[in-house]
């Protein structure tokens, strides 16, 4: 066969190669097999010393024809299957942006800290400040400055957890230990009246501990917060308006408030408030056991004895103090039956609020 056909069909059937190849990569093992270094139209290039001297420049030109075609058609071709490969890539990269989008989870604050700014927001419109104590606490300030020393019955009605130092000291292992958990906000009372002067208006929240059994209606912790008014001429009339005012202001102006005469040992006198029933109104329902009040507060007027401990002249200062469980007034204020529903963290309960 001569050259000059030899070269058309190769042509020919390369061109055909060209448009047949269905990606890049099959096209480039085109280009590579028939213009690469060993391909077989680059072959005829490499042998023209092989071709008689009259036909080379024929020859050679109809190589450098068939060449400059098939590069042409390469190079289309290649355009257009880059083209559909960057578009098909594009399509599988796509975002179906017809989907619900995924909504990012929003926490909510928990109840028992939202109850706790409620309440001593109360107390900051009156004027009170807020302050703080330890939760690990020395046995001084949670009973003894509390007029309760260490033989006194009613400690035994608030059982800790005590807490040993590292060195394992030989009486703290034998159960002797001075510092525990507190069992109360009261002895924040201690701390403030033995850093500030009066006139003292605090609340104190925070976390307090005991040996309880979790309970519907016991936790080993939960939240007090203490209040405590210390000052010149403060009487009881004062606590009872004080109360009385906060417990409206909590559950709503038509709740009634009563004190019942208790006994604490860092108050004389002391009581217990209760709010009326805000669902039978007072006239007794299950909720509030047929008796139509429930039970949120204990208080009193400071006993001289506290005053005194902590450098307050009883002479010249009197006032009152008073303990709320926040967990406590939380169910009251949303019917919540079992307090343990607080700690376990199961946000279907928790996003209520
Ligand atoms: N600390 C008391 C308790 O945990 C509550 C309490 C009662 C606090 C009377 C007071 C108070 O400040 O005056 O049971």
């Amino acid at each position: 066969m001569a050259i000059s056909e030899e070269l058309a069909t190769l042509r020919e059937q390369t061109l055909a190669r060209i448009a047949d190849a269905s990606d890049t990569a099959a096209l480039d093992e085109v280009r590579v097999s028939v213009v690469g270094k060993s391909g077989t139209l680059t072959a005829y290039l490499r042998n023209m010393r092989e071709v008689p001297k009259e036909e080379r420049a024929q020859v050679g030109k109809a190589v450098n024809e068939a060449r400059n075609v098939i590069e042409g058609a390469l190079d289309a071709r290649r355009k257009e299957l880059a083209a559909a490969e960057l578009e098909a890539s594009i399509n599988a990269a796509a975002v179906d942006i017809t989907l619900p989008g995924r909504a990012q989870q929003i926490g909510t604050r928990h109840l028992i800290n939202r109850m706790t700014d409620e309440i001593c927001d109360i107390f900051l419109g009156l004027g009170y400040t807020v302050a703080s104590g330890p939760e690990i606490e020395t046995d001084y300030y949670n009973f003894t400055a509390l007029n309760a020393p260490a033989d006194h019955p009613s400690r035994s009605m608030q059982d800790t957890f005590y807490v040993l130092d590292r060195s394992g000291d030989a009486a703290a292992v034998r159960g002797e230990s001075d510092v525990l958990l507190r069992t109360q906000t009261s002895g924040v009372q201690v701390h403030v009246m033995e850093d500030q002067k009066p006139p003292i208006y605090i609340v104190a929240p925070g976390k307090v501990y005991r040996r309880d059994v979790a309970d519907p209606s016991h936790l080993p912790q939960f939240t007090q917060i203490e209040g405590l008014v210390v000052d010149k001429g403060i009487t009881f009339g004062d606590l009872k308006g004080t109360l009385d005012y906060f417990c409206k202001h909590l559950f709503g102006n038509d709740r009634k408030t009563r004190f019942r005469a208790h006994y604490f040992p860092f108050t004389e006198p002391s009581a217990e408030v209760d709010v009326s029933c805000g669902i039978c109104h007072g006239e007794g329902c299950r909720f509030c056991k047929g008796t139509g009040w429930l039970e949120i507060l204990g208080c009193g007027m400071v006993d001289p004895n506290v005053l005194e401990m902590s450098g307050i002249d009883p002479e010249v200062y009197s006032g009152f103090a008073f303990g709320v469980g926040v967990e406590r007034v939380a169910c009251l204020k949303y019917d919540i039956p079992d307090l343990r529903l607080l700690l376990q963290g199961d946000m279907r309960f928790l996003r209520q609020f």
